[in-house]
């Protein structure tokens, strides 16, 4: 029996997006595919995933429980209300910014350069691995970046609290596509893990995780 059968995890993935006005948005370029694939490989290991989603063209993948938001704010309380849970998986691209104010009618075109106002959304991964009731007990997130990967990311994992990051580089093609290179960060060192499917590489986390889980 794998150690994440009847586990909970929850997972996030997708974009974000924040409302302007009912027809404009905000938001991240994000495929939503490594989230997903994350999600299906953990639930492959018996894992109970809930899935928190911006909107994607995705199916959900099988035995997966998805939970459809928009903002920032809607994963933020979507994730809270999947809490408590074994571990939380970071994976979406998160608007960092929303717009001060959401019109509920079409702004005017000419208004719009000078009308958009913003302020921070709230950190979600931050937010959960800083929970001093209802922590999850691995709490990973990733970073996207286009230079000095590994360093960002050894930065990026203690500022979030959070206890692992994947990092990956994104100066190529890695968004939208099948192919994704990675390092693990942990509090143990990095692990690199060459260019090769998007699949294989949430094939390698979902197996690091069912290790750390048995041991917890
Ligand atoms: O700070 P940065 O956006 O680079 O961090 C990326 C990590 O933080 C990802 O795991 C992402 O899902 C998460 N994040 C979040 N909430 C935000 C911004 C990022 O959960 N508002």
């Amino acid at each position: 029996m794998s150690a994440l059968t009847g586990r909970k995890i929850v997972v996030t993935a997708g974009a974000t997006i924040e409302a302007i006005d009912p027809v404009r948005f905000l938001s991240n370029r994000s495929s939503g595919k490594q989230g997903y694939l994350i999600a299906e490989a953990l639930a492959h290991r018996g894992a109970d995933v809930r899935l928190v989603s911006g909107p994607t063209c995705l199916p959900c993948p099988l035995d997966v429980t998805r939970i459809d938001i928009e903002s920032a704010r809607d994963m933020l309380a979507a994730v809270e209300a999947e809490l408590p849970a074994d571990a939380f998986i970071a994976v979406a691209a998160v608007a960092d910014w929303r717009p001060a104010e959401t019109h509920t009618r079409k702004a005017e075109k000419s208004a719009q350069g000078t009308m958009l106002q913003l302020v921070e959304n709230p950190d979600i991964l931050k937010y959960v691995a800083n929970l001093a009731h209802n922590r999850p007990p691995l709490v990973v997130g990733f970073a996207a970046e286009t230079h000095d990967v590994s360093e960002r990311a050894h930065k990026k994992r203690l500022r979030k609290g959070c206890d692992w990051i994947v990092a990956n580089d994104v100066s190529g093609d890695a968004m939208g596509g099948e192919e994704n290179a990675a390092v693990l960060i942990t509090n143990d060192g990095e692990e690199t893990w060459p260019r090769t499917r998007k699949v294989a590489i949430a094939a390698l986390l979902a197996d690091r995780i069912e290790t750390a889980l048995a041991k917890m």
